[in-house]
């Protein structure tokens, strides 16, 4: 049976727009409920208790939106959160980093594999163990990159000083000597291009965001969550603060439609689930 209702998918900010940007490409008659929890943003800088509990309370709001399956755009979200939401929600739950880790174990020839993100995804080793699950021999070296959400928020992607701190980030990984680096933070997409030219052409970039998307569409129909054929899809927006930059980023960087953003307050107390 297809199932037109709302594919939910959530970020503390905009990065998780890179997610809902490959789900329009992959799956255009799908109808889309998108939820920045811009009022708390950034989550990577929390500690994993907190992004835990940020991430039971907007879960909880997609699944009052009606929502069929939730997307977890945000790797501090999945690193910290993805099992217990996993446990209690009464939708699926697809987050990101398996499907990276995924597409970098198929992507790295010398088995060495980078990995940036933020502090909260890095100190959870969630890409080790996601890594380490799918091949015994691949070697991670990982990096936090703390500064590089706040450059994105304030929509700072084509920026000599944003290449610079790229390049200082970058740097202690190329001298390792990877092959292949997982943009284990979904606002990261937006700077691909600057990160592709620090790394010059002999390393692979693999966006999380759109191995993501080809996960959703797996599920979807493997649950026959599909909506139907003649369906179009849409895009529907809701923060929990002020939309201010982040429109700007949306409709300049990626292109996206994002219509009227609609305000919503956070549901505390979903956390003692
Ligand atoms: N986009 C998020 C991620 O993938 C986090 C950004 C943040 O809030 O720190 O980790």
């Amino acid at each position: 049976m297809p199932d037109s209702r709302p594919i939910g998918v959530f970020d503390s900010g905009i990065g998780g727009l890179t997610v809902v940007k490959a789900l329009r490409e992959l799956l255009p008659n799908e109808k889309i409920f998108y939820l920045g929890d811009t009022a708390r943003v950034p989550y990577g800088s929390k500690s994993a208790s907190t992004v835990e509990r940020y991430s039971l309370e907007i879960t909880e709001m997609l699944v009052g939106e009606g929502v069929k399956t939730i997307v977890v755009a945000c790797n501090s979200a999945s690193a910290v959160a993805l099992p217990k939401l996993e446990r209690i929600l009464s939708v699926p739950v697809v987050g990101v980093i398996l499907p990276g880790a995924k597409a970098a174990v198929a992507a790295t020839r010398n088995r060495h594999v980078g990995v940036i993100g933020t502090r909260a995804t890095i100190k959870s080793g969630a890409y080790e163990t996601a890594l380490s699950s799918l091949s015994s021999q691949v070697r991670v070296t990982a990096r936090a990159c703390p500064l590089l959400v706040p450059l994105i928020e304030e929509g700072w992607l084509n920026d000599e000083l944003t290449d610079r701190v790229i390049v200082r980030y970058l740097e202690p990984l190329i001298r390792e000597g990877i092959d292949t680096l997982v943009l284990g933070c979904t606002h990261y997409p937006l700077l691909s291009g600057a990160i592709e030219h620090a790394l010059g052409p002999t390393t692979t970039l693999v966006d999380s965001a759109r191995n993501c998307a080809t996960a959703v569409q797996e599920l979807l129909d493997r649950q026959q969550l599909r909506a139907p054929a003649g369906n179009s899809g849409s895009l529907e927006v809701a923060l929990t603060d002020a939309p201010d930059n982040f429109m700007r980023v949306a409709r300049e960087a990626l292109q996206l439609d994002v219509g009227e953003v609609q305000l919503r307050e956070v549901l505390h107390g979903a956390a003692k689930l």
